[in-house]
């Protein structure tokens, strides 16, 4: 019997997949179909396929050319396959021409004609709601999230503001976008939703205008600098039916989303502390100007509150901060958490140097993160039987952001306020240490 093998994502299964299938199936007796993850495709930057891994796997099952179905999850796993199988053939279209050669050594490799004039890409850009995405402030982060948003294909650019004319003009002919404008509130109706990525004393003013006026909103952190401010923008949102989404952009990487998911499955046991870093000491002339909240906490304390939170929750019983204080801003601040179970650190620096890692402290053992641990692609769970230490490694798109703003938009074409990786009492409960650090409570400064 000649068994031939072929994989693909078939997302939105059409004309060209059934063609493509017919095809193989008729190179020989047996036709394996490899029908991809979620996750797999997620992490080889498909971030945007439509129908989930069971819907595609019996789409697949229904064209009744499949003898049998299996998913493929990792790099490699083709060669694995065909030995296990005992494949004779493996097929995929002519797209792929030339990529497969190294699967000579194992099997023959056929290319076949490919369907011209349909594709998953063209039917997902036909059915998908273009988002107008503005962007409100053009700094060094709003520039990298422009770049980010061509992964991410519900989304187009549509509008720029800055207060400065000029700079936005620059950046809407840098990333071609066909609005710009010095007037919030211009801007408003040639978007559906705002990435707020203007200084920091802005976001709270800006998203609850954007809100109030019936946009969705991607909020640059620090969130909000008062935990009611925080509060009142998810009323607005929620009561609007708009999505308000948190840009830490940590939380939705797939990376820290795993080591979440490992973490609270016992894999550590219990967790008795947590420590995080962060620091540089290049920071912008902006992140150290007391008038617009500059300063390590404003900048960093929300990256560094994130596990924290998502590990232990949000019922601290007692924190506290020591911090260095120039110009009126912390170019150095520890701050340190009790909980009844656990404790938690952190340190972060403008003006100060260290090791920018994160430790997750268990009773079976240990995550370690290495630096920088808030754009993390590998980490590491060690034990005392160094045996069972583990590396996990993923893969970190450039800046990442492409992660939070896919989240985002999925939010608004799924009408899901909530979104998946983020809970808005952890956002909250930033803005809420947030505002007890602004007002120096339980703060002691050193020289
Ligand atoms: N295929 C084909 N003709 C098409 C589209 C796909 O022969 N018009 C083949 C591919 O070459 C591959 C298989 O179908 O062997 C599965 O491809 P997949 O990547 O799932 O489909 P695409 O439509 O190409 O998806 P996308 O647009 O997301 O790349």
């Amino acid at each position: 019997m000649k068994k031939v093998i072929t994989y693909g994502t078939y997302d939105m299964l059409h004309q060209g997949h059934i063609n493509l299938l017919k095809r193989a199936k008729e190179l020989g007796d047996y036709l394996i179909v490899g029908v991809t993850t979620d996750t797999f495709d997620y992490e080889r930057g498909k971030l945007n396929v439509h129908d989930n891994v069971m819907e595609r796997i019996k789409a697949v099952e229904r064209t009744g050319l499949a003898d049998q179905i299996i998913i493929e999850e990792y790099v490699g796993q083709k060669i694995d396959d065909i030995q296990k199988y005992n494949v004779d053939i493996f097929t995929v279209g002519s797209d792929w021409e030339g990529k497969f050669d190294y699967l000579n050594e194992y099997c023959k490799v056929v290319y076949l004609p490919r369907t011209e004039g349909v594709s998953s890409t063209q039917l997902r850009s036909e059915n998908m709601q273009t988002i107008r995405l503005g962007i409100i402030g053009c700094g060094s982060i709003a520039g990298r999230m422009a770049k980010e948003s061509e992964f991410v294909h519900a989304v187009t650019l549509s509008g720029v503001m800055d207060t400065d004319l000029a700079v936005a003009r620059k950046f809407a002919e840098d990333y071609n976008i066909p609005y710009y404008t010095d007037s919030i509130d211009e801007l408003i109706s040639h978007i559906d939703a705002a990435y707020i990525a203007s200084p920091h004393l802005s976001h709270y003013p800006y998203a609850k205008l954007f809100l109030q006026n019936g946009k969705h909103v991607l909020n640059e952190l620090p969130f909000a600098l008062e935990e009611s401010k925080a509060a009142e923008l998810f009323n607005i949102a929620a009561a609007k039916g708009l999505v308000l989404t948190h840009a830490v952009k940590t939380a939705y990487c797939p990376a820290f989303r795993h080591l979440l998911t490992l973490t609270k499955s016992g894999l550590i046991g219990q967790i008795k502390d947590i420590e995080a870093a962060q620091s540089t000491l290049d920071p912008t002339p902006r992140k150290l100007d007391r008038n617009q909240a500059g300063g390590a906490m404003t900048e960093d304390g929300d990256f560094s509150l994130l596990p924290i939170f998502m590990l232990l929750g949000c019922n601290y019983t007692d924190i506290r901060f020591i911090s260095k204080i120039e110009n009126g801003v912390d170019i150095y601040t520890k701050c340190l958490m009790l909980y009844p179970n656990a404790t938690a650190s952190f340190k972060i620096g403008l003006g100060m140097k260290t090791e920018g890692d994160l430790v997750i402290s268990g009773t079976k053992g240990y995550i370690y993160v290495p630096a920088p641990w808030w754009k993390p692609s590998y980490f590491e769970a060690r034990f005392e039987d160094t045996s069972k230490n583990r590396k996990y490694f993923y893969s970190y798109s450039e800046d990442g952001l492409r992660y939070e703003l896919n989240e985002f938009a999925g939010c608004i074409l799924y009408k899901r306020q909530q979104n998946r990786y983020l809970p808005h009492n952890i956002t909250i409960s930033m803005s809420k240490v947030q505002e007890a650090y602004r007002k120096r409570v339980n703060c002691i400064e050193i020289d």
